[in-house]
Protein backbone atom coordinates (compact mmCIF):
# COMPACT_ATOMS: atom_id res chain seq x y z
CA UNK A 1 0.00 0.00 0.00
CA UNK A 2 1.33 3.45 -1.04
CA UNK A 3 1.93 5.80 1.71
CA UNK A 4 2.21 9.54 2.19
CA UNK A 5 4.64 11.05 4.83
CA UNK A 6 4.01 14.66 5.90
CA UNK A 7 5.69 16.71 8.41
CA UNK A 8 5.02 20.03 9.34
CA UNK A 9 5.89 23.14 7.65
CA UNK A 10 6.17 26.92 8.34
CA UNK A 11 4.42 28.08 5.28
CA UNK A 12 3.60 27.77 1.94
CA UNK A 13 4.34 29.76 -0.24
CA UNK A 14 4.61 30.33 -4.14
CA UNK A 15 2.70 30.37 -7.51
CA UNK A 16 1.53 27.55 -9.10
CA UNK A 17 -1.13 26.14 -11.73
CA UNK A 18 -3.06 23.27 -11.22
CA UNK A 19 -3.91 20.42 -14.03
CA UNK A 20 -6.97 20.71 -16.07
CA UNK A 21 -10.30 20.13 -14.70
CA UNK A 22 -11.64 16.70 -14.14
CA UNK A 23 -15.13 17.21 -15.24
CA UNK A 24 -14.15 19.23 -18.18
CA UNK A 25 -11.58 16.90 -19.45
CA UNK A 26 -13.90 13.97 -19.21
CA UNK A 27 -16.64 16.02 -21.16
CA UNK A 28 -14.01 17.36 -23.28
CA UNK A 29 -13.01 13.47 -24.89
CA UNK A 30 -17.09 13.20 -24.75
CA UNK A 31 -18.24 15.78 -26.82
CA UNK A 32 -15.31 15.77 -28.86
CA UNK A 33 -15.54 12.29 -29.71
CA UNK A 34 -19.24 12.85 -30.37
CA UNK A 35 -18.88 15.74 -32.71
CA UNK A 36 -18.25 16.31 -36.49
CA UNK A 37 -14.66 16.88 -37.48
CA UNK A 38 -11.21 17.05 -35.24
CA UNK A 39 -11.10 18.42 -31.71
CA UNK A 40 -7.92 19.65 -29.96
CA UNK A 41 -7.89 19.45 -26.00
CA UNK A 42 -5.02 21.36 -24.39
CA UNK A 43 -4.35 21.02 -20.44
CA UNK A 44 -6.46 17.77 -20.56
CA UNK A 45 -6.40 16.15 -17.46
CA UNK A 46 -4.35 13.06 -17.59
CA UNK A 47 -5.77 11.33 -14.61
CA UNK A 48 -6.63 7.80 -14.38
CA UNK A 49 -10.50 8.85 -14.40
CA UNK A 50 -9.92 10.97 -17.43
CA UNK A 51 -8.18 7.78 -19.13
CA UNK A 52 -10.74 5.62 -18.24
CA UNK A 53 -13.46 8.08 -20.58
CA UNK A 54 -10.91 7.85 -23.13
CA UNK A 55 -10.27 4.34 -23.26
CA UNK A 56 -14.35 3.69 -23.55
CA UNK A 57 -14.63 6.00 -26.64
CA UNK A 58 -10.92 4.48 -28.20
CA UNK A 59 -12.80 0.98 -27.21
CA UNK A 60 -15.87 2.28 -29.42
CA UNK A 61 -13.90 3.08 -32.55
CA UNK A 62 -12.85 6.65 -32.17
CA UNK A 63 -9.43 8.05 -32.93
CA UNK A 64 -7.67 9.54 -30.56
CA UNK A 65 -3.97 10.90 -30.80
CA UNK A 66 -2.09 12.00 -27.65
CA UNK A 67 1.23 13.95 -28.74
CA UNK A 68 1.93 15.33 -25.75
CA UNK A 69 0.60 14.41 -22.14
CA UNK A 70 -2.10 16.88 -21.64
CA UNK A 71 -3.00 17.26 -25.28
CA UNK A 72 -5.70 14.96 -27.16
CA UNK A 73 -6.39 15.12 -30.70
CA UNK A 74 -10.02 13.60 -31.05
CA UNK A 75 -11.05 12.57 -34.54
CA UNK A 76 -14.88 13.23 -33.79
CA UNK A 77 -17.60 10.47 -35.10
CA UNK A 78 -20.20 12.91 -35.16
CA UNK A 79 -23.54 11.59 -33.34
CA UNK A 80 -23.87 8.41 -35.08
CA UNK A 81 -20.57 6.91 -35.25
CA UNK A 82 -19.79 4.99 -32.38
CA UNK A 83 -19.18 1.52 -32.84
CA UNK A 84 -20.22 -1.49 -30.40
CA UNK A 85 -17.19 -1.80 -28.11
CA UNK A 86 -15.71 -5.53 -28.76
CA UNK A 87 -15.39 -6.23 -25.10
CA UNK A 88 -16.69 -4.91 -21.10
CA UNK A 89 -15.85 -0.65 -20.44
CA UNK A 90 -13.82 -0.30 -17.87
CA UNK A 91 -14.92 2.85 -15.75
CA UNK A 92 -12.07 2.46 -12.56
CA UNK A 93 -13.06 4.64 -9.77
CA UNK A 94 -14.54 7.44 -11.71
CA UNK A 95 -18.38 8.11 -10.95
CA UNK A 96 -18.66 10.66 -13.64
CA UNK A 97 -16.96 8.02 -16.27
CA UNK A 98 -19.89 5.85 -15.32
CA UNK A 99 -23.00 7.77 -14.55
CA UNK A 100 -22.48 10.03 -17.90
CA UNK A 101 -21.86 6.98 -20.21
CA UNK A 102 -24.44 5.37 -19.19
CA UNK A 103 -26.60 8.24 -20.53
CA UNK A 104 -24.19 8.34 -23.44
CA UNK A 105 -24.64 4.46 -24.59
CA UNK A 106 -28.57 4.57 -23.64
CA UNK A 107 -28.66 6.50 -26.65
CA UNK A 108 -26.57 3.71 -29.00
CA UNK A 109 -28.17 0.90 -31.05
CA UNK A 110 -25.55 -1.33 -29.88
CA UNK A 111 -25.25 -3.65 -27.20
CA UNK A 112 -22.11 -2.81 -24.32
CA UNK A 113 -21.42 -3.47 -20.62
CA UNK A 114 -19.79 -1.53 -17.83
CA UNK A 115 -18.24 -2.16 -14.49
CA UNK A 116 -15.53 -0.23 -12.31
CA UNK A 117 -13.19 -0.99 -9.14
CA UNK A 118 -15.26 -2.15 -5.75
CA UNK A 119 -15.62 1.01 -5.19
CA UNK A 120 -17.18 2.08 -8.18
CA UNK A 121 -19.31 -0.94 -7.99
CA UNK A 122 -20.88 0.28 -4.61
CA UNK A 123 -21.78 3.26 -5.53
CA UNK A 124 -25.70 3.74 -6.78
CA UNK A 125 -26.35 4.08 -10.18
CA UNK A 126 -30.27 3.90 -9.68
CA UNK A 127 -29.90 7.81 -10.63
CA UNK A 128 -29.03 7.28 -13.73
CA UNK A 129 -30.95 4.21 -14.93
CA UNK A 130 -34.34 5.50 -13.94
CA UNK A 131 -34.51 8.33 -16.11
CA UNK A 132 -33.14 6.60 -19.04
CA UNK A 133 -35.00 3.38 -18.55
CA UNK A 134 -38.10 5.79 -18.82
CA UNK A 135 -36.50 7.24 -22.12
CA UNK A 136 -37.15 3.12 -23.52
CA UNK A 137 -32.81 2.31 -22.82
CA UNK A 138 -32.83 -1.21 -21.83
CA UNK A 139 -30.64 -1.59 -18.80
CA UNK A 140 -29.53 -4.58 -16.92
CA UNK A 141 -27.59 -4.57 -13.30
CA UNK A 142 -26.98 -6.07 -10.30
CA UNK A 143 -29.68 -4.48 -7.82
CA UNK A 144 -32.12 -4.20 -10.42
CA UNK A 145 -29.78 -1.68 -11.95
CA UNK A 146 -28.60 0.39 -9.25
CA UNK A 147 -24.88 -1.22 -9.05
CA UNK A 148 -22.22 -1.62 -11.78
CA UNK A 149 -21.55 -4.01 -13.87
CA UNK A 150 -24.83 -2.45 -15.54
CA UNK A 151 -25.44 -4.01 -19.39
CA UNK A 152 -27.29 -1.12 -21.61
CA UNK A 153 -28.77 -2.14 -24.92
CA UNK A 154 -30.04 2.19 -26.41
CA UNK A 155 -31.21 3.19 -29.17
CA UNK A 156 -34.99 4.31 -30.06
CA UNK A 157 -35.03 6.42 -26.97
CA UNK A 158 -37.73 9.10 -26.68
CA UNK A 159 -37.60 12.75 -24.60
CA UNK A 160 -38.77 12.92 -21.01
CA UNK A 161 -39.04 15.90 -18.55
CA UNK A 162 -37.50 15.02 -15.74
CA UNK A 163 -37.29 16.34 -12.28
CA UNK A 164 -33.97 15.18 -10.44
CA UNK A 165 -34.49 13.74 -7.36
CA UNK A 166 -30.65 14.67 -6.06
CA UNK A 167 -28.73 17.70 -6.93
CA UNK A 168 -26.35 15.56 -9.48
CA UNK A 169 -24.66 17.65 -12.12
CA UNK A 170 -23.97 13.33 -13.26
CA UNK A 171 -27.55 12.73 -13.43
CA UNK A 172 -28.05 16.07 -15.04
CA UNK A 173 -25.60 15.05 -17.78
CA UNK A 174 -26.74 11.11 -18.15
CA UNK A 175 -30.04 12.67 -19.32
CA UNK A 176 -28.87 15.24 -21.70
CA UNK A 177 -26.38 13.07 -23.23
CA UNK A 178 -29.71 10.85 -23.77
CA UNK A 179 -31.53 13.08 -24.80
CA UNK A 180 -28.99 14.48 -27.97
CA UNK A 181 -30.30 10.94 -28.95
CA UNK A 182 -33.65 11.00 -27.95
CA UNK A 183 -36.79 10.98 -30.19
CA UNK A 184 -38.41 15.13 -29.62
CA UNK A 185 -37.25 17.13 -26.55
CA UNK A 186 -35.85 16.45 -23.25
CA UNK A 187 -36.34 18.29 -20.35
CA UNK A 188 -34.28 18.18 -16.88
CA UNK A 189 -35.34 19.92 -14.17
CA UNK A 190 -32.76 20.43 -11.12
CA UNK A 191 -33.96 21.17 -7.36
CA UNK A 192 -30.52 23.31 -6.23
CA UNK A 193 -28.00 24.39 -9.66
CA UNK A 194 -24.92 21.93 -10.29
CA UNK A 195 -22.20 22.42 -12.58
CA UNK A 196 -23.37 23.48 -15.96
CA UNK A 197 -20.15 21.97 -18.04
CA UNK A 198 -22.05 19.50 -20.05
CA UNK A 199 -24.64 22.59 -20.94
CA UNK A 200 -21.43 25.18 -21.36
CA UNK A 201 -19.76 22.68 -23.80
CA UNK A 202 -22.86 21.75 -26.15
CA UNK A 203 -23.43 25.17 -26.32
CA UNK A 204 -20.02 25.89 -27.10
CA UNK A 205 -20.23 23.10 -29.83
CA UNK A 206 -23.02 25.12 -30.99
CA UNK A 207 -26.07 23.37 -29.94
CA UNK A 208 -29.57 24.92 -28.93
CA UNK A 209 -30.32 24.20 -25.30
CA UNK A 210 -33.43 26.05 -23.92
CA UNK A 211 -33.27 27.76 -20.34
CA UNK A 212 -36.20 28.17 -18.29
CA UNK A 213 -36.44 29.05 -14.56
CA UNK A 214 -33.05 30.72 -13.92
CA UNK A 215 -31.25 28.03 -15.74
CA UNK A 216 -33.01 25.50 -13.84
CA UNK A 217 -34.85 23.65 -16.49
CA UNK A 218 -32.89 22.65 -19.38
CA UNK A 219 -33.96 21.66 -22.57
CA UNK A 220 -32.45 19.53 -25.39
CA UNK A 221 -33.60 18.68 -29.20
CA UNK A 222 -32.84 15.30 -30.18
CA UNK A 223 -30.01 15.03 -33.13
CA UNK A 224 -28.55 18.24 -32.32
CA UNK A 225 -24.96 18.13 -34.59
CA UNK A 226 -21.77 19.13 -32.88
CA UNK A 227 -19.17 21.13 -34.34
CA UNK A 228 -15.53 20.38 -33.78
CA UNK A 229 -13.47 23.55 -31.24
CA UNK A 230 -10.62 23.23 -29.69
CA UNK A 231 -10.67 23.25 -26.26
CA UNK A 232 -8.20 24.63 -23.84
CA UNK A 233 -9.34 22.94 -20.41
CA UNK A 234 -9.44 25.48 -17.04
CA UNK A 235 -7.25 24.53 -14.26
CA UNK A 236 -9.35 22.35 -11.61
CA UNK A 237 -10.48 24.63 -8.27
CA UNK A 238 -11.46 21.24 -6.71
CA UNK A 239 -7.36 20.63 -6.83
CA UNK A 240 -6.98 24.67 -6.10
CA UNK A 241 -9.27 24.17 -3.30
CA UNK A 242 -6.33 21.97 -1.10
CA UNK A 243 -3.85 24.74 -1.56
CA UNK A 244 -6.29 27.26 -0.72
CA UNK A 245 -7.12 25.80 2.46
CA UNK A 246 -3.43 25.01 2.95
CA UNK A 247 -2.38 29.04 2.47
CA UNK A 248 -5.17 29.91 4.66
CA UNK A 249 -4.32 28.03 7.83
CA UNK A 250 -0.86 28.07 7.50
CA UNK A 251 0.28 31.92 9.79
CA UNK A 252 2.67 33.36 7.02
CA UNK A 253 1.16 31.89 3.78
CA UNK A 254 0.89 33.17 0.32
CA UNK A 255 -0.42 31.04 -2.97
CA UNK A 256 -1.09 32.51 -6.46
CA UNK A 257 -2.78 29.97 -8.30
CA UNK A 258 -2.47 30.79 -12.28
CA UNK A 259 -5.77 30.15 -14.65
CA UNK A 260 -8.40 27.95 -12.66
CA UNK A 261 -12.13 27.45 -13.20
CA UNK A 262 -14.11 29.96 -12.31
CA UNK A 263 -17.60 28.76 -13.30
CA UNK A 264 -20.00 29.80 -10.89
CA UNK A 265 -21.34 26.32 -10.04
CA UNK A 266 -17.74 25.28 -8.66
CA UNK A 267 -16.66 28.78 -6.54
CA UNK A 268 -18.33 27.74 -3.69
CA UNK A 269 -15.16 27.12 -2.02
CA UNK A 270 -13.88 30.88 -2.30
CA UNK A 271 -17.87 32.06 -0.94
CA UNK A 272 -17.41 29.41 2.46
CA UNK A 273 -13.79 30.03 2.63
CA UNK A 274 -14.07 34.08 3.14
CA UNK A 275 -17.21 32.94 5.05
CA UNK A 276 -14.66 32.04 7.48
CA UNK A 277 -12.82 34.75 7.48
CA UNK A 278 -10.25 33.82 4.38
CA UNK A 279 -8.18 36.21 2.64
CA UNK A 280 -8.74 35.52 -1.27
CA UNK A 281 -8.61 37.38 -4.18
CA UNK A 282 -9.47 36.59 -7.93
CA UNK A 283 -8.33 38.55 -10.65
CA UNK A 284 -7.64 37.94 -14.94
CA UNK A 285 -11.17 36.66 -15.19
CA UNK A 286 -11.29 35.67 -19.06
CA UNK A 287 -13.03 32.94 -21.18
CA UNK A 288 -11.79 29.65 -22.33
CA UNK A 289 -13.33 28.03 -24.40
CA UNK A 290 -17.12 28.86 -22.66
CA UNK A 291 -15.74 28.62 -19.23
CA UNK A 292 -14.42 31.63 -16.73
CA UNK A 293 -11.07 31.42 -15.70
CA UNK A 294 -9.10 33.47 -12.99
CA UNK A 295 -5.90 34.04 -11.17
CA UNK A 296 -7.25 33.36 -7.26
CA UNK A 297 -4.78 34.60 -4.65
CA UNK A 298 -4.78 33.43 -1.05
CA UNK A 299 -3.01 34.56 2.16
CA UNK A 300 -3.28 33.06 5.74
CA UNK A 301 -5.84 34.50 8.08
CA UNK A 302 -7.87 33.51 11.33
CA UNK A 303 -10.43 31.38 10.24
CA UNK A 304 -13.98 30.64 11.86
CA UNK A 305 -16.62 28.47 11.98
CA UNK A 306 -19.77 28.58 10.51
CA UNK A 307 -22.43 26.49 8.87
CA UNK A 308 -22.35 25.21 5.45
CA UNK A 309 -25.43 24.04 4.27
CA UNK A 310 -28.57 23.87 1.92
CA UNK A 311 -27.88 25.65 -1.83
CA UNK A 312 -24.57 26.09 -1.41
CA UNK A 313 -23.87 22.05 -1.29
CA UNK A 314 -23.70 21.32 -4.25
CA UNK A 315 -21.25 24.25 -5.57
CA UNK A 316 -18.76 22.76 -2.55
CA UNK A 317 -19.73 18.77 -2.92
CA UNK A 318 -16.23 18.00 -3.74
CA UNK A 319 -14.29 20.39 -1.45
CA UNK A 320 -16.45 19.22 1.77
CA UNK A 321 -13.39 16.86 2.98
CA UNK A 322 -10.72 19.53 2.41
CA UNK A 323 -13.27 22.39 4.22
CA UNK A 324 -13.16 19.52 7.24
CA UNK A 325 -9.96 20.42 7.87
CA UNK A 326 -10.51 23.85 7.47
CA UNK A 327 -13.13 24.05 10.12
CA UNK A 328 -10.97 21.80 12.82
CA UNK A 329 -7.97 24.81 12.74
CA UNK A 330 -10.68 27.20 12.38
CA UNK A 331 -12.21 28.81 15.93
CA UNK A 332 -15.44 27.53 17.27
CA UNK A 333 -17.77 24.91 15.77
CA UNK A 334 -18.26 24.79 11.99
CA UNK A 335 -22.11 22.65 11.09
CA UNK A 336 -21.98 20.76 7.63
CA UNK A 337 -25.58 19.90 6.98
CA UNK A 338 -27.80 19.06 3.76
CA UNK A 339 -24.44 16.55 2.63
CA UNK A 340 -26.10 12.96 2.63
CA UNK A 341 -24.29 13.00 -1.12
CA UNK A 342 -21.28 12.84 0.88
CA UNK A 343 -22.20 9.51 2.01
CA UNK A 344 -22.13 8.16 -1.72
CA UNK A 345 -18.83 9.46 -3.26
CA UNK A 346 -15.64 7.16 -4.07
CA UNK A 347 -16.18 6.90 0.18
CA UNK A 348 -18.25 7.35 3.08
CA UNK A 349 -16.55 10.97 3.37
CA UNK A 350 -18.68 11.41 6.56
CA UNK A 351 -17.21 8.82 7.85
CA UNK A 352 -14.29 8.60 6.56
CA UNK A 353 -13.15 12.00 7.25
CA UNK A 354 -14.51 11.80 11.10
CA UNK A 355 -12.52 9.03 11.61
CA UNK A 356 -9.04 10.62 10.23
CA UNK A 357 -9.90 14.04 12.07
CA UNK A 358 -10.65 11.96 14.99
CA UNK A 359 -6.89 10.35 14.99
CA UNK A 360 -5.48 13.40 14.15
CA UNK A 361 -7.43 14.89 18.22
CA UNK A 362 -10.43 16.52 16.89
CA UNK A 363 -13.93 16.75 18.38
CA UNK A 364 -16.15 15.88 15.52
CA UNK A 365 -20.10 14.73 15.37
CA UNK A 366 -21.61 12.73 12.78
CA UNK A 367 -25.38 13.01 11.73
CA UNK A 368 -26.69 11.48 8.49
CA UNK A 369 -26.68 14.33 6.24
CA UNK A 370 -23.20 16.62 8.08
CA UNK A 371 -21.35 17.00 10.61
CA UNK A 372 -20.45 18.78 13.76
CA UNK A 373 -16.78 19.88 14.08
CA UNK A 374 -15.05 22.34 16.81
CA UNK A 375 -11.90 23.52 15.90
CA UNK A 376 -9.04 25.40 17.78
CA UNK A 377 -6.94 22.64 19.31
CA UNK A 378 -3.72 22.00 17.57
CA UNK A 379 -3.67 19.15 15.47
CA UNK A 380 -1.83 16.02 16.22
CA UNK A 381 0.19 13.96 13.91
CA UNK A 382 -1.88 10.45 13.36
CA UNK A 383 -1.95 7.43 11.17
CA UNK A 384 -5.11 8.32 8.27
CA UNK A 385 -6.40 5.89 5.82
CA UNK A 386 -7.63 7.21 2.82
CA UNK A 387 -10.16 4.10 2.66
CA UNK A 388 -9.15 4.68 -1.48
CA UNK A 389 -10.42 8.21 -1.80
CA UNK A 390 -8.25 10.80 -3.32
CA UNK A 391 -9.82 13.83 -2.15
CA UNK A 392 -9.72 12.38 1.61
CA UNK A 393 -6.08 11.74 1.21
CA UNK A 394 -4.91 15.09 -0.28
CA UNK A 395 -7.46 16.47 2.27
CA UNK A 396 -5.53 14.92 4.99
CA UNK A 397 -2.15 15.82 3.57
CA UNK A 398 -2.74 19.34 4.00
CA UNK A 399 -4.36 18.74 7.57
CA UNK A 400 -0.58 17.01 8.19
CA UNK A 401 0.67 20.33 7.10
CA UNK A 402 -0.48 22.19 10.74
CA UNK A 403 -0.25 19.02 13.21
CA UNK A 404 2.77 18.15 15.82
CA UNK A 405 4.40 15.54 14.49
CA UNK A 406 4.57 13.16 11.82
CA UNK A 407 1.02 12.12 9.66
CA UNK A 408 1.33 9.46 7.65
CA UNK A 409 -1.66 9.20 4.78
CA UNK A 410 -2.17 5.35 3.85
CA UNK A 411 -3.21 4.09 0.76
CA UNK A 412 -2.55 7.40 -1.20
CA UNK A 413 -2.54 4.96 -4.86
CA UNK A 414 -5.99 6.73 -5.87
CA UNK A 415 -4.44 10.12 -5.41
CA UNK A 416 -3.72 9.54 -9.03
CA UNK A 417 -7.37 9.61 -10.38
CA UNK A 418 -7.98 12.60 -10.02
CA UNK A 419 -4.49 14.73 -9.16
CA UNK A 420 -1.08 12.74 -10.25
CA UNK A 421 1.23 15.74 -9.40
CA UNK A 422 -0.54 16.46 -6.56
CA UNK A 423 2.54 15.47 -3.92
CA UNK A 424 5.36 17.33 -6.50
CA UNK A 425 3.09 20.33 -6.02
CA UNK A 426 2.80 20.84 -2.88
CA UNK A 427 6.21 19.75 -1.96
CA UNK A 428 7.51 23.04 -4.29
CA UNK A 429 5.41 25.35 -2.08
CA UNK A 430 6.02 23.85 1.10
CA UNK A 431 8.94 26.06 3.13
C1 LIG B 1 -19.26 15.73 -11.27
C2 LIG B 1 -20.36 15.95 -10.49
C3 LIG B 1 -20.37 15.76 -9.03
C4 LIG B 1 -18.97 15.70 -8.45
C5 LIG B 1 -18.06 14.83 -9.27
C6 LIG B 1 -17.96 15.33 -10.70
C7 LIG B 1 -19.36 15.94 -12.73
O1 LIG B 1 -21.01 14.54 -8.73
O2 LIG B 1 -19.00 15.25 -7.12
O3 LIG B 1 -16.76 14.81 -8.70
O4 LIG B 1 -18.32 16.02 -13.39
O5 LIG B 1 -20.49 16.04 -13.22
P1 LIG B 1 -22.62 14.46 -8.54
O6 LIG B 1 -23.21 14.87 -9.81
O7 LIG B 1 -22.91 13.03 -8.24
O8 LIG B 1 -22.92 15.36 -7.39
Amino acid sequence: MNRMHIMPVKRIDGEIRVQGDKSISHRAVIFGSIANGAVTVTNFLHSDDCIATMMVFKAMGVSIEEPRRDTLEIHGKGLNGLTEPPDILEMGNSGTSARLLCGLLSGQPFFSVMTGDSSLRRRPMKRVVEPLRLMGANIWGRSDGDHLPLAVKGGGLKGISYRLPVASAQVKSAVLLAGLYAEGKTSVEEAAPTRDHTERMLRYFGASLELEKDGKVITIKGGERLYARDIEVPGDISTAAFFMVGASILDGSEIMIKDAGLNPARTGIIDVLKEMGASIDVSNIRDRSGEPVGDIYVRSSCLKGIEISGEIIPRVVDELPVLCVAAAVADGETLIKDAAELRVKESDRIAVMAECLSAMGVKVEVFDDGMRITGGKRLKGAICNSHGDHRIAMSMAIAGLVADGETIIEDTECIKTSFPGFEETLRSICK
